[in-house]
């Protein structure tokens, strides 16, 4: 048998790859590796929920692939420096930060038929948050008024079309990073300018700040088009509410009409996996703030203590069964 083949006891049992922006290779609950998923909650969850369900899991950073195309086709695939049989499933978990080694290896899988839970072209609008407003608006969702500030010629509108404080933020960014809430005229120039000289590349979009829901957010958990958990996240200190800023997570009963909207953002970004996250418009309804392609199950976990990578096992099971009667 080949080194790199897995022995399955029984053919319900998979191997399923996860591939994250880091750490390079995790290949089960042992590896020397395992230490680096300390901070990586979502994965350490999968890899140890699939494990102890008796498949095998494979984590790969996805700097350490290479792919092979030639006449016979798109054929291997190598990560860390060995040739690999393609897996049942893969979950992508890189978010926003997909890059071009995660986008060849995700055509390759795609073009080879491999299950995988959320598809390229779904991941890469999600990784824009402009171009999530972007769907969203165009099938009335309600999100709060965006500009994508192009050059300082755009400035004349924003006085015209918000009122300050407003809402400064930078696409791509995750974890609360990219984002600022910005008092005046004079001090969003600023910003412009200050970011700009520091990126000149860099993609910012001006948004009308929902004062109702400072520093609280809903993080509503959807997959194949269900919910799973739905928790408030509530900031302990300025209005980000990610947890990666300090933020505290509470169950939450979503209102009925809140469902509705998140699976329809999702299906609307053809997201089989999305945390949808819903800023209070006022105390009954809702706008989205924005919605990941990989969410966290932190949030949901801590609230309801459960154990999301559970339900996720239960579900991409079912689907490979399916997959097998057909
Ligand atoms: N328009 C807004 N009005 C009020 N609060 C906001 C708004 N946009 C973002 N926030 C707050 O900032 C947090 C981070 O913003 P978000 O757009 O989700 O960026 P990230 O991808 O970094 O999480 C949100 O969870 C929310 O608490
Ligand atoms: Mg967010």
């Amino acid at each position: 048998m080949k080194p790199n083949q897995i022995t399955r006891r029984d053919d319900t049992k998979y191997e399923i790859w996860i591939l994250a922006h880091e750490p390079a290779v995790v290949e089960s609950l042992d590896s020397p590796s395992f230490v680096e998923l300390r901070h990586m909650y979502s994965t350490r969850k999968l890899l140890e929920t699939g494990t102890k369900l008796g498949h095998k899991i494979r984590i790969f950073g996805t700097k350490e692939i290479s792919l092979g195309a030639s006449n016979k086709g798109m054929d291997f695939v190598i990560i860390n420096n060995e040739k690999l049989e393609l897996p049942d499933y893969v979950i992508p978990r890189t978010g926003c930060r997909v890059n071009y080694n995660t986008t060849a290896l995700l055509r390759h899988l795609e073009a080879r038929k491999i299950p995988v839970l959320n598809k390229l072209h779904a991941i890469q609008k999600a990784a824009d948050k402009f171009h999530q407003f972007q769907v969203l608006a165009n099938n009335g969702i309600p999100i709060p008024k965006t500009l994508l500030l192009s050059s300082k010629a755009a400035f004349n509108i924003i006085k015209e079309e918000f009122d300050f404080p407003v809402i400064l933020k930078m696409t791509p960014s995750s974890s609360g990073k990219g984002v600022a809430l910005v008092n005046d005229f004079n001090a969003l120039k600023d910003y412009f300018q200050f970011i700009r000289e520091a990126n000149p590349k860099a993609n910012l979009l001006v948004q009308k700040y929902i004062a109702h829901s400072s520093g609280r957010d809903v993080r509503v958990l959807v997959l194949g088009g269900k919910v799973l958990g739905a928790a408030t996240r509530k900031a302990v200190s300025g209005f980000k509410s990610n947890l990666a800023q300090g933020g505290e997570s509470q169950s939450f009963k979503l209102p009925p009409l809140a469902k509705t909207m998140a699976i329809k953002s999702a299906e609307v970004l053809g997201l089989e996996c999305a945390g949808v996250d819903l800023l209070f418009m006022n105390d009954h309804e809702f706008c989205v703030c924005e919605v990941n392609s990989a969410p966290g199950f932190l949030v949901n976990d801590s609230a309801s203590n459960s154990n999301l990578a559970t339900n996720v096992f239960q579900y991409l099971l079912n689907k490979l069964e399916e997959n097998k009667q057909t």
